[in-house]
C-alpha cells in the first residue's frame, strides 16, 4: 500500500491553554487533506537524536479541545533554546539544525507544524532557512507577539487573572485592605491590562507605562477619599520599578531573566508609605494551566486548520495569525525579534482612565483625551 504524505507538528517553549486545540485540528484537517500526521515530543528535542514522535489520529486525539498543556509536552529549555538572551536571535547549534533536517527527511515530512512563541518560531525560522519546510502557529499568554491580533493562551490567561481579582475584591473589602495581584506578561502588560480592567482593578502597573510610588499612593488615598476603603492593584511582572530595573529571580536555563517579586515591592512599599495593611497575591503559573476558554479554544482551532492547509498549499516560513475577522498568514521572519507591547495611548488604556483607574503616571488626573480609533483588542 502507498504511504500517505506525512505532517509533523511539535509545540515549543512554555505551555499554554489551547495547545492541544491547535493538535487536534491541524491533525483532524490534515488527514482529511489525505495527510499521516505524527507529533514530535518534547519541542524540537524530538527532532534529535534520540528522536522521539507519536503517530497523532482521530483517535487519540479526540477529547483533548478542552485539555490545557500539551500532549506532545513541550521544553523552553534544552539544547535548541540553549544560550539564547533576552531579544536576542536564538542560534542554533548547525548540527543540531542539520540533525533536525534529517529527521524530518528521513520520516517523509511534508511540512513540520511548529507551535510556539517568539523564542520557538525563532528556531523554526531557522530550520525554515536551512530548508526544512516549516509553517508557524503563535501561542503564548503573554499576547507579545508581532503580526497576530491575539495568541491563543491569553484569553485563558486574562480569564484566571480576572476570576482572581473577582475573589480580591470580597476579601479585600471584607477588611479594607489593598491588595495586590502580581500576573505574567513578560514585558508586556497585556495580561495585567485586560484583566486589571475585566476584573475592576483600581490601578495597573505595566511595563509600558512609568509609574511612581507616589502617584500609586494617592490614588488609594484618593480613593478613601470618596469612601471606598479597599484597592486592587494590578502588577504586570515586568513592570519595571521606579527609576528603573526589572525585578527578577536570576536566570532561567534558557538564558532569560525569571521575572517575578515586583507585587511584593509594590505592596510593601504603599503599605509602609500610606501606614496600610497590604496583602500580594502572585498568580504565576495558574495563568497557564487548566481549561482554554472558548475563544482561545475558537482561535487555536482556527490555527491548526490553517496551518495544515499551508502546508497543503507549500507555504512554508509562514505564521498563520488572526486579523480580525480574518486567519490568514505572514512569514515568520516578519513576525519574530520584536515584541507587541501595550499602546498607551491605545483605546483599552484611554477608557479604563476614562473610568479613573490609575496607572500610577502624572497622567492619571488629566483630562481623557480619547484615544485614536483602535481595535477593542487595542492592538
Ligand atoms: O512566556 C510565558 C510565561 O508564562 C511568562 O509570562 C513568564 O514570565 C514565563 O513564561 C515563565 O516561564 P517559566 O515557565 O520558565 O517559569
Amino acid at each position: 500500500m502507498a504511504h500517505r504524505p506525512r505532517i509533523g507538528i511539535l509545540t515549543g517553549g512554555g505551555d499554554c491553554p489551547g495547545l492541544n486545540a491547535v493538535i487536534r485540528a491541524a491533525t483532524k484537517s490534515a488527514m482529511r487533506l489525505g495527510y499521516d500526521v505524527v507529533g514530535f515530543l518534547r519541542g524540537y528535542e524530538g527532532l534529535v537524536d534520540p528522536v522521539s514522535y507519536m503517530p497523532l489520529d482521530a483517535h487519540n486525539t479526540a477529547g483533548i479541545l478542552l485539555e490545557g498543556g500539551t500532549i506532545l509536552g513541550s521544553t523552553n529549555k534544552g539544547r535548541f533554546t540553549s544560550l539564547v538572551g533576552e531579544g536576542e536571535r536564538v542560534q542554533i547549534d548547525p548540527q543540531l539544525v542539520s540533525q533536525a533536517a534529517t529527521t524530518v527527511r528521513q520520516l517523509g515530512i511534508t511540512g513540520l507544524i511548529c507551535v510556539g512563541g517568539d523564542g520557538s518560531l525563532g528556531i523554526a525560522q531557522q530550520l525554515h532557512e536551512h530548508g526544512v519546510p516549516v509553517v508557524g502557529v503563535p501561542k503564548t499568554i503573554d499576547n507579545d507577539l508581532c503580526c497576530t491580533a491575539f495568541t491563543f493562551g491569553f484569553d485563558s490567561a486574562v480569564a484566571t487573572a480576572t476570576d482572581a481579582l473577582d475573589r480580591l475584591h470580597t476579601t479585600a473589602a471584607s477588611h479594607e485592605r489593598i491588595m495586590v495581584l502580581e500576573v505574567m506578561g513578560r514585558h508586556a502588560g497585556w495580561i495585567a491590562l485586560h484583566a486589571g480592567i475585566a476584573g475592576g482593578g483600581d490601578v495597573i502597573l505595566i511595563p509600558e507605562i512609568e509609574w511612581t510610588f507616589e502617584n500609586v499612593c494617592r490614588k488609594v488615598m484618593e480613593r478613601e477619599a470618596e469612601g471606598k476603603r479597599s484597592t486592587l492593584i494590578v502588577v504586570a511582572e515586568g513592570a519595571q520599578q521606579p527609576g528603573g530595573g526589572l525585578v527578577h529571580a536570576g536566570c532561567s536555563g534558557e538564558g532569560q531573566v525569571k521575572l517575578g517579586g515586583i507585587g511584593d515591592i509594590v505592596g510593601r512599599e504603599v503599605g509602609r508609605r500610606l501606614g496600610r495593611d497590604v496583602r500580594t497575591v502572585v498568580l504565576g503559573h495558574l495563568q497557564r494551566g487548566g481549561t482554554p476558554t472558548p475563544f482561545d479554544r475558537m482561535l487555536a482551532t482556527e490555527f491548526g486548520a490553517h496551518a495544515a492547509r499551508l502546508v497543503h498549499e507549500g507555504r512554508f516560513g509562514e505564521m498563520v495569525c488572526y486579523t480580525p475577522p480574518d486567519i490568514a498568514s505572514v512569514l515568520i521572519s516578519a513576525a519574530i525579534g520584536r515584541l507587541s507591547t501595550v499602546d498607551p495611548r491605545g483605546s483599552a488604556v484611554q477608557a479604563a482612565r476614562a473610568l479613573g483607574i490609575g496607572f500610577g503616571d502624572d497622567e492619571d488626573d488629566g483630562p481623557f483625551e480619547g484615544g485614536a480609533a483602535r481595535s477593542p483588542g487595542n492592538v
